[in-house]
């Protein structure tokens, strides 16, 4: 399915615990925590997709299937997608290129999620699942200044990281632009969901020992240490 890994894969990582052995990894966090962010960092890292749900909805939106408009009403409003939509994505996905491991960035996000998951993956196990810790005060400030290219997905920070030229995508030269869901009533809206639905996530991995909670705030570099000395941690 087009695009939902927002990362290309590269090589295997040579030097990391477990290299060649597939890795499997859950980042989570509330909404502007940095997921998209960190999550193409570990896929470049271990060459394993990146595999993004809500890059696969704005796709599916930029590309007017039934699927995009089904969720279109959903995203934009900042509410979640219904389960069975976003299940069936991630199952066609962990069937098919996911299959030597993955990086999943915006999946589960509640409990019926994450049970699907593990009926998917038995008897295989995740390796790690980050929870990227970050204020509500600092990702209010990040998702208020991010810009997103319109054709190669790249995120930019009006504020801390703006492109080179005003609205034009550093790296292919597409047009970047707000995302229709970081309004400041989408935000709080998506903000509350994430309390409610994919917060109790955190306990429900913690007592499968999966849970390895990074410090989020920071530059982006530092942040990227932080995430993979904690998967290296966890794969040892
Ligand atoms: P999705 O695209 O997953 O959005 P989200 O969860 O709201 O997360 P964000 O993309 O806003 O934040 P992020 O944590 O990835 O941060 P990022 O790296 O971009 O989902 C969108 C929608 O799709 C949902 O609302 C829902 O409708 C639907 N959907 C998706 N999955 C679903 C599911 N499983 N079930 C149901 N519905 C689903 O960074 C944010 C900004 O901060 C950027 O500008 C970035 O450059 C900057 N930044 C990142 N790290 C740092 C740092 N360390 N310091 C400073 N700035 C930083």
């Amino acid at each position: 399915m087009d695009g939902a890994s927002s990362a290309t894969p590269g090589p295997a990582a040579a030097g990391v615990a477990g290299a060649g052995v597939p890795v499997r990894v859950i980042v989570l966090g509330k909404q502007g925590a940095g997921k998209g962010t960190q999550a193409a960092r570990l896929s470049e890292r271990y060459g394993v997709p990146h595999i993004s749900t809500g890059d696969a909805f704005r796709a599916a939106v930029r590309s007017g299937s039934a699927l995009g408009v089904k969720a279109k009403t959903y995203m934009d409003a900042g509410e979640l997608v219904p389960d069975d939509l976003v299940i069936g994505i991630v199952r066609e996905y962990l069937s098919g290129e996911g299959t030597g491991g993955f990086v999943l960035d915006g999946f589960p996000r509640n409990v019926a999620q994450a049970q699907a998951l593990s009926d998917m993956l038995a008897p295989e196990h995740l390796d790690a699942v980050v929870n990227l810790d970050v204020s509500t005060e600092e990702v209010l400030h990040r998702l208020a200044g991010r810009r997103v290219c319109q054709s190669c997905g790249a995120t930019y920070n009006v504020v801390d990281n703006p492109p080179q030229v005003a609205g034009r995508c550093d790296v292919c030269g597409g047009v970047v632009a707000q995302r229709a869901d970081d309004t400041e009533e989408a935000i709080r809206l998506r903000l509350e969901i994430y309390e409610s639905a994919t917060a109790p996530l955190i306990d429900w991995y913690a007592k499968q020992g999966l849970v390895a909670t990074v410090d989020a705030a920071g530059p982006p570099d530092e942040v990227a240490e932080r995430v993979l000395a904690a998967v290296e941690g966890a794969r040892r």
